[in-house]
């Protein structure tokens, strides 16, 4: 352990990890990062394989956001977002509220979970204020995960995280039996049993009068375990909310801006839901900003005379920073510039295909599914097929090994996943491939 690694655990709680961890295993000491890589302070170059947990979506350090950074800072960092106005955050909306038709409406927050939490503010307040109070109750589906909030944490379906909360966590009911597939080619990708859909559907009506919300990841559910479901059931959920009068809340915070080869994942479904909330990719990583868009008829159920009480009162204090939204506007320009989606979408195939070549040489990968710069699979044994028991932490034992090797591969337990930017150079992931291999097979030995 390095001197710096040794002052970061006299005071660093670092997130998501059980601190005794780093006794054996210290943290990455980070000298700088650029593109695909993260250089370190001992002279290593680290390929960032999960784009610093999914936001790097244009690789570290980007020249054009870098400049665009230092030009906002050479005119002002922060200024209240209440009662104020900039050109910046405005170009920025414009673009945003270009993104789907009908969704015309930004509100600004500082991270995913809040953005979460804003739209399921929102939704509760616009059944309140048009004739539904009734409408109280949420549902979101099972293997979710929308954020660490005591309200998010509810909506996921991720024990691990929300275990010690559970008194404080009011009860969202999970939707069951989800279409999963392993991608595009999957003959339910387009077209899921129609008897599996009545079942849920069932299901569904005994709340049809209470519900406020559907929220659900569109088509990839991230922490949940990097699993892909059929876009044909997301059209459907879409149609029955409509039908019912019920939100549906688009967390596209892992899968927005090109991730999944579509600038939203819920173009797969041909879908405009009545929230999506964006962060991640929206700034390209460089900043917290999260960003929840709606349509014009919820904006409206908010908007009346001060004394009526209808406004959504919500405060971040960093709502609309300048710094992030100068780096969100000019991603959302290299996106457009670069045709960015568009290649995520053709090279989709090539991610795939490397994971498929990290299982065929190690025999130690199982269940392949990927969309877009996405592509997991779980860890198992290569003579028996099956997963190991948990307590053996595998996925953990992998990433030790793909750290000493070269690559930040962070796995999901024994879910092992390819996440990287989307403009990572083809070379570079044959790289990360090779590492995968020799962790896997370290780790196995
Ligand atoms: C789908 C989804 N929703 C919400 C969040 C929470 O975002 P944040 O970590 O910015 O609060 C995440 C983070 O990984 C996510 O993947």
């Amino acid at each position: 352990m390095n001197k710096l690694q040794k002052r970061d655990l006299q005071h660093v709680w670092h997130p998501c990890s059980q601190m005794k961890d780093y006794e054996s295993f210290p943290p990455i000491p980070v000298k700088e990062a650029r593109g695909p890589y993260i250089m370190t302070t001992d002279g290593r170059k680290v390929i960032d394989g999960i784009s610093s947990w999914w936001c790097k979506s244009l690789g570290h350090s980007h020249p054009r956001i870098r400049r665009a950074v230092k030009a906002q800072i050479g005119k002002f960092e922060h200024v209240i977002m209440a009662n104020t106005c900039n050109e910046i955050l405005v170009e920025l909306s414009e673009r945003l509220c270009a993104l789907m038709p009908g969704l015309d409406k930004v509100f600004y927050a500082d991270n995913g979970s809040t953005a979460v939490e804003v739209a399921m503010k929102m939704s509760l307040q616009y059944h309140a204020q048009t004739g539904s109070p009734q409408r109280t109750k949420f549902l979101s589906l099972e293997n979710g995960y929308h954020g660490e909030t005591i309200l998010t944490l509810a909506a996921s379906d991720c024990e691990l995280y929300s275990r010690p909360f559970a008194p404080l966590m009011t009860w969202i009911p999970k939707i069951s039996d989800i279409p999963y597939v392993s991608g595009p080619d999957s003959k339910a990708w387009g077209h899921m049993s129609p008897s599996a859909w009545k079942e849920i559907e069932l299901n569904l009506d005994k709340d049809a009068g209470s519900v406020s919300a559907i929220i659900l990841e569109p088509v990839v559910q991230g922490a949940g375990g990097m699993r892909i479901y059929s876009p044909d059931f997301l059209g459907k959920l879409r149609k029955w909310t409509k039908k019912n009068n019920v939100h549906l809340i688009a967390d596209e915070i892992m899968t927005g801006f090109g991730r999944t080869g579509k600038m939203l994942a819920c173009e797969h479904a041909g879908i405009v839901p009545d929230f999506v909330c964006l962060s991640k990719g929206l700034t390209a990583g460089w900043g917290p900003m999260s960003a929840v868009l709606c349509t014009d008829n919820i904006y409206k159920a908010f908007y009346a005379d001060y004394s009526k009480g209808r406004a959504f009162l919500h405060s971040n204090t960093y709502s609309g920073n300048a710094i992030a939204a100068a780096a969100a506007l000019e991603a959302m320009k290299i996106y457009d510039d670069e045709g960015i989606v568009a290649k995520v979408a053709k090279q989709s195939y090539e991610l795939r295909r490397r994971m498929e070549w990290v299982a065929s040489e190690t025999g130690a990968l199982r269940n392949i599914r990927g969309v877009g710069y996405i592509v997991a699979a779980e860890i198992c044994d290569p003579y028996s097929g099956k997963c190991f028991p948990a307590e053996e932490r595998t996925g953990f034992k992998f990433y030790q090994n793909a750290v000493k090797y070269g690559a930040l591969l962070r796995p999901l337990g024994d879910t092992i996943y390819f996440l990287p930017p989307l403009n990572t150079p083809a070379k570079v992931l044959d790289d990360l491939a090779e590492i995968a291999v020799k962790s896997l097979k370290t780790t196995l030995k």
